[in-house]
């Protein structure tokens, strides 16, 4: 899969007004990302399972901002919180996926249950998420994709 022109160099963008949808927004990275960029003016949607603790935070950073239900792991779940997000937004300009678990336990143990989680949420919940938003991106020609995962 060919993510990006290699050789062509990053520009630094304006992010006042774009509209970035943050997964892993109810807690760490996520959440320090979405405040981060309501303070750069950007609409924030705040996207994870915990509502409550998305609306928490929702009233911290303003009006500015959405909450937004969505488990990774669920095809249907990302696709329904998508559209949820185009019905109040015009544009999605970026997306960072940074939802996702980091059981530790030695491999010796054999939690074929946790490593097959990881791959449900880590990886196919960013490639879910990627899939949604991409007709969006295309359509305006523009658009970034972060992800904490490699
Ligand atoms: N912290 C580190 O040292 C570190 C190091 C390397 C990589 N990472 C990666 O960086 C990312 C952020 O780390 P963190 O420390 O901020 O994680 P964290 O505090 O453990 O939070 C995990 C987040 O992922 C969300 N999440 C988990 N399963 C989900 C699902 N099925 N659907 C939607 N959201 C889900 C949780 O939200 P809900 O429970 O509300 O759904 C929560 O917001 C993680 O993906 C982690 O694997 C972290």
């Amino acid at each position: 899969m060919i993510l990006s022109d290699p050789n062509k160099k990053p520009r630094a963008m304006k992010l006042n007004g774009k509209t970035a949808v943050v997964t892993d927004a109810s807690s760490g990275i996520g959440k320090a990302i979405a405040k981060k960029l309501s303070a750069e003016n950007c609409n924030v949607v705040l996207a994870s399972r915990s509502t409550d603790k998305l609306k928490e935070i929702q009233k911290e950073i303003g009006s500015n901002s959405m909450a937004v239900k969505m488990d990774v792991s669920e095809t249907e779940s990302v696709t329904k919180a998508f559209n949820n997000i185009r019905e109040k937004y015009d544009s999605i300009d970026i997306l960072v996926n940074s939802a996702g678990i980091m059981p530790l336990t030695y491999l010796k143990n054999r939690h074929l249950d946790e490593w097959l989680s990881t791959i449900e949420v880590n990886l196919k919940g960013t490639l879910r998420c990627i899939y949604a938003v991409l007709p969006a991106m295309k359509e305006q020609k523009s658009g970034n994709i972060v992800n904490m995962h490699q």
